[in-house]
């Protein structure tokens, strides 16, 4: 079908696994495939991530653990959103770990337990200072005491999200850390033991590798993607995702003519103006215009004009491309590459927003 194509290189999907695991020393890895795997395709990339040795995936919402669990995978699968009464019956059943992220959840659990006599696993989630879900720390004390008084609630973890792991200053980080410390040795007091104590994500697997735990959760590095651009980027990642758009209409225009809504692009001379069939439906940022480019048989191509719902025009001076051809959006292949960061940091934005951006009308494409 005509339209804008997401190629998903579960090649490098592995790749980029193997560099993280050289990173963090070997660690076990919980891959982070919500939101369709970061645009990607959950299904298919947890596939490949498992057969690569992957033991624990997470996702975001209950549904999104049920659309892997009914693809038949069964491995260990977290969700991070916040734990509903209405799905505890059918967490148990398929085995998903829950979040126990509110003070409240523990009532929710025990009352559960006492009705069907078992109870769904769960990590216990403490807000160290990201400020979303998490037990506050002040209460940290009275949950772990509920946990460690009814041995028959599932707490098979604990954890905690960093708010500024992929900054310059860590200083932050670093005091979240301590926070989370304090609630380890609160529990370890009480005699608590977790299977699984987990706090890093991307960002800290480049900044702070030593603070691993038992294991880590990882999403945009996998993807081939840098949290931010205040990192390091020498870690050898690739993009995961080439996405690429297909050119269905050419036209010569004269110098002085206005593309596209507004006019508020002008060619300077005469030139060739394609249009690629893909918009900001699709996921392609509208604000890339500005500046922006493709990339077409290793050469840029400035965008020219607003890109619109379904569509953009692309200036190819006096350059030849043919209709079907397709211009690389983003990714990487061969001659062609434009990193989601390079566009991010233009439009202010991040690889995250523009990857899980790609959805509804794109085909994804897997290649092995
Ligand atoms: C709780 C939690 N852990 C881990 C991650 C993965 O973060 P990253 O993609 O930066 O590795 C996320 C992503 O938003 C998250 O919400």
């Amino acid at each position: 079908m005509v339209g804008p194509k997401a190629y998903i290189h579960l090649d490098r999907l592995i790749h980029n696994y193997r560099v993280i695991q050289d990173q963090i020393g070997g660690s076990p890895m919980m891959c982070v495939v919500k939101a369709n795997g970061y645009g990607h395709g959950s299904v298919e990339c947890s596939n490949a991530l498992l057969k690569e040795g992957c033991t624990f995936l997470a996702v975001f919402t209950f549904d999104e653990a049920m659309e892997l669990r009914d693809a038949g995978i069964q491995t260990d699968i977290m969700i991070f959103s916040r734990m509903q009464k209405d799905f505890l019956e059918d967490a148990t059943e398929n085995n998903i770990t829950l979040n126990l992220s509110g003070v409240n959840d523990i009532a929710l659990l025990e009352e559960f337990e006492k009705k069907y006599g078992t109870c769904p696993k769960f990590h216990l989630k403490v807000d160290t200072g990201m400020n979303r879900l998490g037990i506050p720390f002040k209460n940290a004390g009275e949950v772990l005491q509920k946990i460690s008084a009814n041995p028959r609630l599932n707490c098979t973890g604990i954890y905690s999200h960093y708010a500024t792991a992929d900054e310059g200053d860590l200083s932050y980080a670093e005091w979240q850390l301590e926070q989370f410390k304090l609630v380890l040795s609160l529990a370890d007091k009480m005699g608590i033991q977790f299977k699984y104590r987990h706090f890093s994500n991307s960002g800290t697997v480049i900044n702070m590798p030593h603070t691993s735990y038992d294991i880590v959760r990882v999403g945009i590095l996998l993807y081939g993607a840098f949290p931010s651009d205040e990192v390091p980027t020498d870690m050898d990642i690739k993009p995961v995702m080439e996405f690429r758009g297909p050119i269905v209409s050419i036209r010569r225009v004269k110098a002085g003519t206005k593309v596209s809504y507004g006019g508020v692009w002008e060619s300077e001379k005469d030139t060739t103006i394609a249009v690629v069939q893909t918009g900001f439906a699709d996921g392609f940022p509208r604000a890339w215009y500005e500046g922006g480019y493709v990339t077409f048989k290793g050469k840029p191509y400035p965008i020219a004009g607003r890109i619109c719902m379904d569509q953009f025009m692309v200036d190819f001076g006096d350059d030849r491309a043919e209709i079907g051809d397709e211009v690389l959006l983003f990714g990487e292949n061969g001659k062609d590459s434009l990193h989601m960061e390079e566009i991010a940091q233009q439009i202010n934005s991040t690889p995250y927003v523009l990857s899980t951006g790609i959805h509804g009308r794109t085909e994804r494409v897997y290649l092995p």
